[in-house]
């Protein structure tokens, strides 16, 4: 007779933002792997909302743990108990960083250096380096292979490139199997409306007016998180040390072409589209080439980006409970009439985007397996507050 081989135990930073959640989810959900345990561990910034977890939340394989990448002493207890990491967390809101750059390089650098530090003390399988395709600056024809060297130009994209090459560093150094993944711009459902396309879509639908920057003919690489989480994932369980693997969506656009669904999806009028000047050091535009990840890992984008545009507008209508808390109050203000004034929010620059969540945090470590027939009914993992009705069709 042969030992049951033990489910593997992946500690998740961030589980609890946007994409995290969504990776969480995912494993989680069905179709995943199944023999699996998983450790959020997310700080619940602005940007963490515990009710992303909310489908997921009475997995008997999920524990939540409330706290900060940046805690020495908890990271290395929790890398202790955990064969993989899968690091999400950082300050991702490209805007921020120019008004506050310190949370970014803590975050986004030192505590990645801080997890690194605890994986190769107690022998961590795989580190998976979660990063963004703007460390390589902006490309004007063509697409970024991975050996592209890195250019930053937003303190964001700086703290990113960091990170990565503290992680890199550490499988030179140390061995440590370290593998990056880079993707380009994610949407979906859950996405904070801070950025461009929940921005977009929550202020459309209030018939209030949206920012578009300076000429509107940035150009991005529009990916869905399905696509992304999928990648991430073929990486983590396929992908080899110190490997950097791009993870695109196929969907280039400008901001303006990218508005035109917008309108046509949240039946909002044109009129409400307001150009502003463009934010400082705004790259003109990313692309990647992912065709490594399709060559060794079999990995390309399944989802069609107009219809999943259009799911994710249609989630964005039926969950005003999930995204209303979370804008600050004076954009909960009705519409402005054109022409009667400047805006009020450019991309969350004018003030905080905080929700005021209370948060009750419970700890790790994994509680004892349910007897079978409790498990996905057990006791609840984390107490946090529900702040939405069971979402259904949660994956996208
Ligand atoms: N959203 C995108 O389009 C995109 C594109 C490329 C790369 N990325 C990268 O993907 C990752 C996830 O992005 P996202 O959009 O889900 O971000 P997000 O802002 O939605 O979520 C970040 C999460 O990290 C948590 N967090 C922040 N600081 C923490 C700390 N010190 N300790 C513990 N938890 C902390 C927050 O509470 C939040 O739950 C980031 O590393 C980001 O750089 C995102």
């Amino acid at each position: 007779m042969t030992a049951a081989r033990a489910p593997r135990r992946l500690l998740v930073t961030g589980g609890a933002g946007f994409i995290g959640s969504h990776y969480v989810r995912t494993l989680l959900g069905p179709g995943g792997p199944g023999a699996l345990r998983v450790t959020v561990l997310d700080k619940l910034t602005y940007a963490g909302v515990p009710a992303n977890l909310d489908p997921v939340r009475d997995d008997y394989r999920l524990a939540f743990v409330h706290g900060d990448i940046c805690d020495r002493p908890l990271v290395d207890r929790l890398a202790a108990e955990h064969d993989e990491i899968v690091h999400f967390a950082a300050e991702s809101h490209v805007d921020r960083p120019l008004h506050d750059p310190d949370a970014f390089v803590r975050t986004n650098v030192l505590s990645t250096q801080t997890l690194l530090d605890a994986a190769l003390r107690h022998g961590i399988r795989v580190f998976v380096q979660v990063s963004t395709d703007e460390v390589y600056g902006s490309i004007d024809e063509g697409a970024w292979r991975e050996d592209a060297t890195l250019a930053p130009n937003s303190p964001y994209a700086a703290a990113k490139a960091s990170g990565d090459l503290f992680a890199l560093a550490a499988h030179r150094t140390h061995g440590l199997d370290v593998r990056i993944t880079r993707c380009s711009n994610n949407f979906g459902h859950r996405h904070f409306p801070e950025k461009l396309i929940p921005l977009f879509i929550t202020r459309l639908l209030d018939g209030a007016e949206v920012p578009l920057y300076g000429d509107g003919l940035h150009v991005r690489d529009r990916l869905h998180i399905d696509d992304h989480v999928r990648g991430i994932d073929l990486v983590r369980t396929r992908g080899r040390a110190s490997e950097v693997y791009h993870i695109g969506g196929g969907t280039e656009l400008t901001n303006r072409e990218l508005v035109a669904p917008l309108l046509a999806e949240t039946g909002a009028d044109p009129s409400l589209v307001r150009h502003v000047p463009d934010r400082k050091g705004h790259d003109r535009r990313y692309a990647l080439d992912w065709s490594k990840a399709h060559d060794e890992l079999g990995y390309r984008p399944r989802r069609t980006f107009a219809t999943a545009l259009s799911e994710t507008v249609r989630w964005y209508t039926t969950h005003r409970t999930w995204w209303e808390p979370l804008l600050p109050p004076h954009t909960t203000l009705p519409h402005t009439p054109r022409g009667s004034g400047p805006m009020t929010v450019i991309h969350g620059l004018d003030g905080p985007l905080t929700g005021g969540r209370p948060v009750t945090a419970n700890g790790m470590p994994h509680r004892e397996d349910p007897a079978p027939e409790q498990a996905g009914r057990g006791a609840d993992p984390f107490a946090l507050p529900s702040r939405e009705p069971e979402l259904t069709g949660a994956r996208t």
